[in-house]
């Protein structure tokens, strides 16, 4: 990959924007499948949130799930990093070449860093917790994902306002597509669950910048075209990871 291809100025792709999500950059790059991972991260840390507080202690075989849906959760949002910082952070560099791209994109890569000790802690916390109730931990557990809750949304809010302007101003919907492919591919579990259910997601405002807010919603089902297959509701699978969080 030596020339750089410009973007077309011709034609603007329409723009997600979805409930929580800080900015949705104009430009030629559909970028939807960027935005529904972070509202399904948003999502998720909100569920852990609430399930964390919610949960008997006792309650084993609940944790047990909790458990196992954090390691999910984990691996798939550490996969989307290192995708991040493999694949698109070096050819947006080597695109834009130096400034204030490369301050954003640093901070980028540095952000990742903050967030991978917290998710490894939460883990731990969320183990013990599915061996033996000890409410020092949970308390522990509450802190941690306050904290982990509070840095992802603001890495999530700078990468939509930043690096995601960067994207439409220096990629093509060929290079999106080609890194989609070689580094955020995701396997069925992930996909099955991680994913937001597109039936349920709202997109509020339609295209272009601004803060993202309830209003007059439209489905967001046509951002799923791009998906091999529609992804479907989970309300189920919902409420038997987090019972005590999910109460419709
Ligand atoms: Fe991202």
């Amino acid at each position: 990959m030596t020339a750089p291809s410009p973007p077309s100025t011709a034609s603007h792709a329409e723009q997600l924007l979805l409930r929580g999500q800080a900015a949705a950059p104009p430009g030629p790059v559909d970028v939807a499948g960027m935005y529904l991972m972070h509202h399904a991260f948003r999502r998720d840390l909100d569920l852990f949130t609430a399930a964390t507080a919610a949960t008997p202690i006792e309650d084993r075989e609940c944790w047990t799930r909790l458990n196992r849906r954090w390691r999910l959760f984990s691996s798939t949002l550490h996969k989307h990093h290192r995708g991040e910082d493999s694949g698109l952070w070096p050819l947006l560099l080597e695109r834009a070449r130096g400034g204030e791209p490369a301050t954003v994109l640093a901070a980028m890569s540095a952000e990742h860093q903050h967030i991978d000790p917290l998710l490894h802690a939460c883990g731990s916390e969320f183990t013990a917790l599915a061996r033996t109730g000890d409410a020092q931990v949970r308390r522990d557990l509450a802190g941690h994902i306050a904290e982990l809750r509070d840095l992802l949304q603001a890495h999530l809010a700078h990468e939509e306002h930043d690096a995601m302007a960067l994207v439409q101003a220096h990629l093509t919907q060929h290079d999106w597509e080609r890194l989609d492919k070689e580094h955020f591919a995701l396997d069925p579990a992930s996909k099955a669950t991680v994913k937001p259910s597109l039936g349920r997601v709202r997109q509020c405002g339609g295209s272009g910048a601004g803060p993202a807010h309830p209003g007059p919603c439209r489905s967001a089902r046509a951002a799923g075209r791009r998906w091999p297959r529609p992804v479907r509701c989970r309300c189920r699978n919902r409420r038997r990871s987090w019972p005590h969080a999910v109460h419709r």
